[in-house]
């Protein structure tokens, strides 16, 4: 029996918005500079393992392989149709990346499997629970010495964020995000150097790297 039960919350909130995901993101949340900034700052090298969490339809996925061709990369995602959508990207590009349908909670890896893990716009679809629980079976998976990078969510930066987050903290599961909690989560879990590199304003908060 699963320790979890098999609910998420799917990339916009409901099923029947995931074709629009790729439309919809880059005017949304500043995708074209968030996304090769994490990437960037990700240092992959030839021959890494590197996991994307919560790949969504691949676009970060896609932009790590083509940074280093000669990583293995590997999206897992819960949400069979997102992951339809993002096999057919990566089919259409001919790159070789892994697609896997997982739990954040529940890894389907082996312990030190990964040298980078990403993670981006997926802990605030997580309840505290599952946060907690896929922040340790992503301390797992990492080999000793590896990173873990996230963009999400994070603590208002200036006014007009703060402003923004009232209403924000009250959709999905933002608010431990929003709060700020997330690197003593980390911290929890088993992390060490934890460091906040950027904070970006976006029309649905400030966005943390
Ligand atoms: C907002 S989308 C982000 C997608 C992509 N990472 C990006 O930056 O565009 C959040 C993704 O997290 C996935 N997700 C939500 N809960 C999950 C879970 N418990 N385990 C794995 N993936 C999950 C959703 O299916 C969705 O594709």
């Amino acid at each position: 029996m699963s320790k979890n039960p098999d609910k998420y919350i799917p990339a916009f909130g409901v099923d029947r918005l995931a074709p629009l995901y790729d439309l919809i993101m880059p005017a949304v949340m500043r995708e074209s500079t968030i996304k090769p900034h994490l990437v960037e700052q990700m240092g992959i090298k030839k021959g890494h393992r590197v996991l994307d969490l919560g790949c969504g339809t691949a676009t970060l996925t896609i932009l790590i392989k083509k940074a280093q061709p000669e990583a293995e990369v590997t999206g897992l995602d819960i949400d069979p149709k997102i992951l339809e959508i993002a096999r057919s990207k990566v089919a259409r590009k001919g790159l070789s990346i892994t697609l896997d349908q997982g739990l954040a909670s529940e890894l389907p890896y082996n312990d030190n499997s990964f040298d980078r893990v990403v993670s981006s716009l997926v802990f605030h679809h997580l309840t505290r629970e599952n946060k907690v629980l896929a922040f340790k079976e992503i301390f797992r998976v990492i080999r000793p010495g590896g990173e873990l990078h996230v963009a999400d969510f994070g603590k208002p930066h200036n006014t007009l964020m703060y402003l923004i987050s009232l209403f924000v903290r009250h959709f999905e599961e933002t608010s431990d995000n929003i709060n700020g909690l997330l690197p003593e989560m980390f911290r929890m879990a088993g992390f060490g150097d934890i460091e906040e590199t950027a904070r970006y304003m976006t029309i649905n908060c400030t966005l943390s790297l």
